[in-house]
């Protein structure tokens, strides 16, 4: 890139808006849906963060909310060793809304009283709305006999039975006299609802109202913003150093990619190493969709690190799957520290960690949350790493990532692959790994995507693979009796990989697979479709 061309980027992306200058503080108290209560904010372009719900008054401040939620969460507010919001943000004159638990304890924590009920109510509810609060007002899924009402989603035991002073009664339900309170004055609202997830039809309004007339947010957190956000910021990180980036083709690393192109053009080294557990023909692939010389818009330097026999050799004879995760995420690092030597003024090293990698390893640091899997992307770097970290995707959420690999000009291809982990094929070889095992589970696996691409089934699934069993079993092909291993199918649907169920594939689609994996590939003799959801399953098999 010429020094004129660095200067037109530069003025095509200087950033016009302060995007974190209207931010949302979103404190937990532990619902599963609090990650979807933060999404919901960002689809409506306001900034927010989850913090824990005991957050000091000192890191509040200093946050500047311009307005709260309150979380729902799994405890009871009417015994007394459960959750509390931390009382002063009642005092600092911006708008707070309590969602289920989080409207309990700011009841409670007000004056008001709260009981616990024989009659919880779990699923659809209709709410009959009942005064003019601002955060309902012209809101409704329609009237019946008793005035207004939406059709709203519960999950709760627990119930408001008595409104703090100041408060009024703003919906109700057969079971449930304050389904939703306010105080207009102080912009304090309160709903038992849950309008974060999609079963409230008007959720999404209702997040409006609160974070657009309540808040008065102006909605900065677009796409294009962010981009120049992100822009601007690595700009001053990086200085006129030169970053590397440990691309993996999948769509955390190429958004990663296309961001630093244009932000600091040829200063970025993009790095993919070839760990003998890719899916098939995928170095190639990257090359073609991101390098030089391609038809794309990026035109990236990539370097290609055969380290298969390395990868391979530590993880000869290993089976614990931690222990796998942990020996693959090491020789990643080591591979890059190698390759990072040879490239001078390489001070910075570029990952695609997101906003829920960092929620979640924030959570097992706190005990929180146990862990399940080690995901070697967040606060695995050994302290012998030089590199210092450059994480432009850290505050945004997985379709967040999509929207601006869109907004950079990626392909639909790209942006929208399924997700691959970051140890690879080694986490879907089960026990120890090997280079024939490999070999056989990139054939199979690539036979089921790519009838799943000719069958127009890839993007209604949400991620898809095979898995490799290494147990034989007998079969019989022509007059010949074959004994050999298994190829387990999984494909899932889900939107944010938390919670999954496995995809209802139609039987002809799923017999054709099998045949040509069984027919192809001399060392499978069988092939078997998993049908266990998650929870209680994960997604991957190790
Ligand atoms: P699980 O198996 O935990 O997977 O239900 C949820 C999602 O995370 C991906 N996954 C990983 N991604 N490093 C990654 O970058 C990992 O170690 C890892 N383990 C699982 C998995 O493919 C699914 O999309």
């Amino acid at each position: 890139m010429t020094d004129s061309d660095v200067k037109a980027l530069n003025d095509l992306t200087a950033s016009p808006h302060n995007i974190h200058a209207e931010r949302i503080l979103i404190l937990d108290f532990g619902s599963q849906y609090t990650q979807l209560i933060a999404r919901r904010v960002r689809e409506t372009g306001v900034y927010c963060e989850i913090r824990p719900y005991d957050m000091t008054q000192a890191s509040v401040d200093d946050f500047a909310p311009n307005g709260i939620i309150l979380s729902g969460g799994p405890e009871s507010v009417t015994r007394d060793d459960t959750h509390r919001a931390p009382p002063h943000i009642f005092e600092l004159g911006v708008p707070i809304l309590g969602i289920c638990y989080g409207m309990q304890t700011m009841a409670i924590q007000l004056g008001g009283k709260v009981e616990g009920s024989d009659e919880q109510e779990f699923g659809y509810a209709r709410v009959n709305v009942q005064s003019e609060g601002k955060l309902l007002t012209d809101i409704e899924d329609g009237t019946d006999a008793s005035g207004r009402y939406l059709d709203v989603w519960m999950s709760h035991g627990d119930k408001v039975v008595a409104l703090p002073d100041g408060f009024t009664k703003l919906a109700s339900t057969e079971t449930t006299e304050f389904a939703a309170m306010c105080d207009e004055s102080r912009g304090f609202y309160g709903v038992q609802f849950h309008p974060e997830v999609n079963h409230t039809l008007q959720g999404e309004l209702i997040m409006q109202r609160f974070l657009k007339d309540i808040c008065g947010c102006e909605c900065l957190w677009t796409p294009a913003n962010i981009v120049d956000d992100i822009i601007t910021q690595v700009r001053e990180q990086v200085g006129d150093k030169r970053v590397i980036l440990g691309l993996s083709g999948g769509v955390d690393s190429s958004v990663v990619a296309a961001l630093l192109s244009r932000a600091i053009g040829n200063q970025l080294t993009c790095v993919f190493v070839n760990n003998g557990l890719l899916r098939l023909n995928e170095a190639d692939q990257v090359i073609e969709l991101l390098g030089k010389g391609s038809s794309n818009v990026f035109d990236l330097e990539i370097i290609t690190v055969d380290a298969e026999e390395k990868f391979l050799t530590r993880l000869a004879g290993v089976s614990d799957p931690e222990e796998k995760r942990k020996i693959i995420g090491n020789t990643f690092i080591d591979v890059f520290d190698e390759e990072s030597a040879k490239i001078e003024h390489a001070d910075f090293l570029a990952q695609g960690t997101i906003y829920p990698d960092v929620i979640e390893s924030a959570g097992n640091k706190d005990g929180k949350a146990h862990v399940i899997k080690s995901h070697h992307n967040v606060g695995g770097l050994p302290d012998y790493m030089k590199l210092t970290l450059v994480e432009p995707l850290r505050e945004l959420f997985k379709d967040e990532v999509r929207k601006i690999g869109l907004e950079l000009g990626l392909t639909h291809e790209i942006v929208f692959r399924h997700p691959f982990p970051g140890p690879g094929l080694g986490v879907r070889i089960l026990g120890p790994v090997s280079k024939e095992f490999a070999d056989l589970l990139r054939q199979a696996d690539h036979i089921f995507i790519e009838e799943l691409r000719a069958a127009d089934l890839y993007d209604k699934t949400s991620q898809a693979f095979a898995v490799f069993l290494p147990v034989k079993s007998v079969g019989v092909v022509g007059d010949a009796r074959r004994y050999e291993y298994v190829i387990a199918l999984r494909a899932v649907e889900t939107i944010d990989f938390m919670t999954a169920r496995w995809a209802h594939l139609p039987y002809e689609f799923l017999e054709r697979v099998s045949t040509r994996i069984i027919n192809e590939i001399s060392g499978i003799s069988r092939v078997t479709y998993d049908i266990s959801s998650k929870p209680p399953a994960t997604i991957e098999w190790e």
